[in-house]
Formats: C-alpha cells, structure tokens, sequence
C-alpha cells in the first residue's frame, strides 16, 4: 500500500490518577476533539524515516537513540508483526494533543503510529484494542517509567472505561453513563512531565506509606461512588466527588497553584465539581457542568487564565 493515514483520541482521567498505579480503581474517558494523527508512505529514500514537524523530530530508525520513543512504537511494531526487515517508508507524526499536559499526548501519538503501520502492512489483528493497548504500553514505559496502563486503554478502546491494574489481567470495563456527562477541559498552559510526577509521588509513598496508601483508599473509594453517580445519573454527587477527589490530589502534592486557582473559579461560578486530571503540577483540570452553567464556567476559567477551554461531553 502506497499511503495509509491513522488517529487516536486524546484522554482524560475523570477519577483515580495516581492512586490508580497502586491498584486502585480509576474511570477514564477518550478526548475526541484533540487527535494525533500519523501517516506511513512508500518512500523512494534508502530506510525509515521519522518525521514529526511539531516535535522538531526529523531523524531514521537507524540514526535514533535506543531510548527514542518514536522508534521504539517501529521497534514494538516490527516485533509484533514479526517483520524480518523494513521497506523504504517515511513515518509522519501530527498532533493536536499539547504534550505534557495530562491529556495522553504520547500514548495517542503511538496508538495513531501503530493504527498506521497495521493498515499499511495489513495486519488488522495488531490494532484491534487489547493488541493496541498491550503495544503501547510497551512504549508508554518509556515515557512514565510505571504507568498503570489506564492511558493506553482508554486511547486504544476510545470509550469510557473503568479501569483497575491487577494480575494477570487488568480490569477494563467500557461503560456508558445514564445521561450525558458534559465537561470543560481548561488548561494551566503549564507542562508537566508524568514521568516526573510519578516518580515524586512513589517517593513520597515509599517515606510515608501507611498515609499514602490512605489516601491512595481513599481515591479508590471515591471511584466506587463515582461509578455508581454515573450509572445512576446522578451529577450532582458526581461533580460533588469530583472535587473530593481533587482534595485528595492536593493532599498527594500533585496539584499547585495554577490548578486550584481554575478549580476555584470553576466552582465558584457553578460548576458541579471540578479536579485536575493526569499527572498534575500542570497540565489540564476537568469542571463538570450542565447546559445552563456551561457558558458561565467557561468564561470564568478564561478570566482565570486558562490558555484553552475545550467543551466535550460523554454520550449515554
Ligand atoms: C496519567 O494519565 C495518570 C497517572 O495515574 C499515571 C498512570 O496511571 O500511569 C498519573
């Protein structure tokens, strides 16, 4: 095949970061309005190269570090679709996801890579979801160090997921909500490395374990209430746990200044709830709001410095 185009979502975490690297349960939902996109072609140039104009990455396969994590998703690939040597191609990456944020810049940049590269070698099997999360896991290591695998599944199966790590198998449950669940996403504009933030908190879990694990509970609980607001309707208590559970962030360290001034306007001016979400100390916060409120809550986060406010809703 001569050219073959792929995307995957952006996501955000709705409940349970952090805690979720630690066996707690999690709920995660794809962000479809932000995409990255790859484009795999037939090249008349001698190898692969690795095009990714946004990133300022314009390098080959041959020439890339061992830890580079675009080469890593041709490595993964090749391994999985047992391919004996590569074709003359070129790899272009786009993204509308801004990275280090918390919306899953880079495992969406690897699903889209890994969608792109099964459609042009005909291998249908490597991206159906499990297939696709498993692979991007491998790379999403890479960038986090101890990821709990809940980005790489939600990206993958682009549907709402409750999510637990566990062996042997993490526990994936896509869901739809009993009514629609609309939210703004607003962003700090400040970028935060995931990598960065998870190896603080393991840091401070391992000086003070039995306080973080009650906190870590603590999240986990909140999620078992959220699963029930969701299936019951019920956004009030939703937006309620929502901002529970961002005090339970705060509580971990992962939150700062920038966030909580946008969860404070987002209240204040009649959102449900409203919490960070991802890896935090940056990055984006979540505010749950009603067709009534929406505007309002908006125009607040603008006026309290959020570099972009996106409206996106979960469908019943
Ligand atoms: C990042 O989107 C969510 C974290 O819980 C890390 C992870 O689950 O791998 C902070």
């Amino acid at each position: 095949m001569a050219i073959v185009t792929a995307t995957a979502c952006g996501k955000i975490i709705l409940f349970g970061e952090h805690a979720v690297v630690y066996g707690r349960p999690a709920i995660a939902a794809p962000l479809t309005l932000l995409r990255a996109q790859a484009v795999v072609q037939a090249s008349t140039v001698a190898g692969v190269c690795l095009l990714a104009p946004d990133l300022g990455v314009h390098t080959t396969l041959d020439a890339a570090d061992a830890d580079d994590p675009l080469a890593a998703v041709l490595r993964h690939f090749a391994q999985a679709a047992k391919l004996a040597q590569w074709p003359d191609l070129t790899v272009t990456v786009h993204s509308d996801i801004p990275v280090a944020s918390g919306l899953g810049s880079g495992a969406a940049i690897t699903t889209a890579m890994l969608r792109a590269l099964a459609a042009y070698f005909a291998l249908p099997h490597l991206a159906n979801p499990p297939q696709l999360s498993a692979l991007t896991y491998e790379v999403e290591k890479l960038y986090h160090g101890t990821p709990s695998g809940i980005d790489n599944t939600v990206i993958a199966y682009e549907q709402p997921v409750y999510f637990m790590r566990q062996q042997p198998q993490n526990q994936i449950e896509p869901f739809r909500p009993a009514v629609p669940i609309d939210l703004l996403v607003a962003d700090t504009g400040i970028r935060s490395s995931t990598k960065v933030v998870v190896e603080d908190v393991r840091r401070r879990w391992q000086a003070d374990p039995i306080r973080f694990e009650q906190i870590f509970t603590a999240c986990g609980d909140i999620v078992a209430a959220a699963r029930q607001a969701i299936e019951q309707g019920n956004l009030a208590e939703l937006g309620q746990l929502m901002t529970y559970n961002h005090e339970w962030l705060q509580e971990m360290s992962v939150s700062g200044p920038e966030l909580d001034v946008l969860v404070q306007a987002a209240l204040e001016a009649g959102a449900l709830g409203a919490k960070l979400s991802g890896a935090g100390r940056g990055g984006n916060m979540i505010a749950l709001v009603t067709r009534e409120t929406a505007v309002a809550v908006q125009m607040a986060l603008q006026q309290a410095g959020a570099h972009r406010v996106l409206l996106t809703r979960i469908e019943p």
